[in-house]
């Protein structure tokens, strides 16, 4: 059979594909099918086809996989915020394993690896601390909200629906985060659709409210609000930041950010602030941080002990080693080691990552950890030393090639590579390779519901290598 575009077909799902997808074939033809399951039986319409694939939707379900389970969320099937709530737990990070494996295997060619169980995430909802939610003129209606007379298209804020920029989901509540981060939200719509200043357009680029990025804190149950808008209007602002303090004693710091770039990123081109801290705290037993807006902190807070363990236990150190940490946000691993080495120094490219940082350091007492501000590309050849560690956890596009000659070039004795992206991390090992070989690999599940999964990589250097 030769598969069409637009075509239906019955199919039986026989695995679970990279992405998430389910996995068909048909007549030796690979077939992936958003939001489908091993052992669903689908008709489904082809909606792509490429030279060795073609990727289809479902358009009924014949008979559901036994290993469906029911999704909580209201949303589930349609937001792009989780789309595996339809998974048991048990089997999505037993798939996230198997995943990093095969990226290891099938993009990096490495082979005969150790890649240890997933380690869960202790909460599986209400596990985020960060939201980052859309605001958009269109909104992306559910089923429910196409029927009746006065269908309201316009105004939402919430979460894209997958393959969609411009139209938002408008979301009540997100199982992700915690309740109160719900009442923000809802509060912040009618806020904003009471407001005078018109809601930014995806498409148009035009208009004043653009997201609502909230931070929760685990340790102190606070919350920072960030508005970004498109240009600044104090006095609006103001009286939103004024309304939620007073209403949420929990809310400990409003920012605004105002941004009038196009790109749809939750970062302001600077920040003004509006009532409260400028920062949030939170902790990792036994160090806090306090974090600003624009810092980088892992979303999952429970779970980066997991990972930042897996780290410390892969990095095995005395207490005499030099470490460099690429990549290093607020500081969090550096001060998280800082009593295992004798000197840590961190690069990060965010400046307010970099004072937060060095805050951190000194709200822990720590004073062996140190900073460069600068795009890694550029501040590696500021190092004079030589790490006897090296750590790397770099963003999903991973490590640019430059960074990874430089780092076999300063030739660490041992390397932790911290990845959120299995693609990237197998394409990064292939190129250090000749150089270091992969001792073991922990998968950490920082984002439950997802196909997402974080994974250390334990390095060592080959033998031979200088
Ligand atoms: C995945 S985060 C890791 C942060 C930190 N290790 C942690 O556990 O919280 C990646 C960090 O790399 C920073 N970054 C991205 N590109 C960079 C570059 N070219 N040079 C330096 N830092 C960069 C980001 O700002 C972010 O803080």
């Amino acid at each position: 059979m030769s598969l069409k575009k637009g075509k239906e077909y019955d199919l039986n799902i026989t695995d679970l594909a990279f992405g998430g997808k389910g996995f068909a074939k048909v007549d030796g033809f690979v077939v992936f099918v958003d939001q489908a399951v091993p052992e669903d039986v689908v008709k489904v319409r082809v909606v792509g086809k490429k030279k060795n694939y073609a990727e289809a939707r479902i358009i009924e379900m014949i008979s559901p996989s036994p290993l469906r389970i029911n999704a909580p969320c209201p949303y589930s099937g349609t937001c792009g915020g989780c789309k595996w709530q339809y998974l048991p737990y048990e089997l999505q990070i037993q798939y996230k394993q198997r995943h990093v494996k095969e990226a290891l295997e099938h993009l990096g060619n490495i082979h005969d690896i150790q890649v240890n169980p997933t380690l869960p995430s202790p909460n599986i909802f209400e596990y985020r601390n960060k939201m980052e939610f859309s605001c958009s003129d269109r909104k992306w209606l559910m089923p429910a909200q196409m029927t009746g007379e006065n269908i309201d298209t316009g105004f939402a804020i919430g979460l894209h629906v997958p393959g969609t920029f411009y139209k938002v989901l408008d979301i009540g509540a997100c199982m992700l985060q915690p309740d109160l981060g719900n009442q923000i939200l809802n509060d912040v719509r009618v806020f904003i659709k009471d407001s005078d200043m018109p809601v930014y357009g995806l498409k148009s680029h035009e208009g004043f409210w653009r997201f609502l990025m909230l931070r929760h804190s685990v340790s102190e149950n606070q919350w920072m609000v960030n508005i970004i808008t498109a240009s600044e209007n104090r006095n609006i602002v103001a009286s939103l930041a004024e309304l939620l303090m007073e209403k949420y004693p929990n809310v400990v710091s409003v920012v605004n950010n105002v941004t009038a770039r196009k790109a749809g990123v939750a970062v302001g081109e600077y920040e003004v602030h509006l009532a409260g801290k400028t920062c949030i705290k939170d902790a990792i037993d036994p160090f806090v941080f306090e974090i600003s807006a624009n810092s980088f902190f892992q979303t999952n807070t429970r779970a980066a002990r997991s990972l930042y363990d897996t780290v410390a236990g892969y990095a095995q150190l005395t207490g005499k080693e030099t470490v460099l940490d690429l990549y290093s946000g607020t500081g969090t691993i550096p001060i998280y080691l800082s009593g295992r080495a004798a000197r840590i120094v961190g690069i990060e490219i965010v400046e307010s990552a970099i004072s937060d940082a060095e805050k951190n350091c000194r709200l822990n007492q720590v004073d062996n950890c140190r900073f460069i501000a600068g795009d890694i590309r550029t501040s590696l050849t500021e190092i004079d030393f030589k790490p006897h560690v090296m750590i790397i956890d770099p963003p999903r596009d991973g490590m640019h090639k430059d960074v990874v000659r430089q780092v076999l070039d300063m030739s660490p004795d041992r390397i932790v590579y911290v990845s959120c992206n299995p693609a990237t991390l197998a394409r990064d090992l292939a190129l250090m390779k000749n150089h270091y070989h992969v001792i073991e690999v922990q998968p950490v599940d920082m984002f439950p519901h997802t196909f997402h999964i974080e994974s250390v990589a334990c390095l060592g250097k080959n033998s031979g290598c200088k």
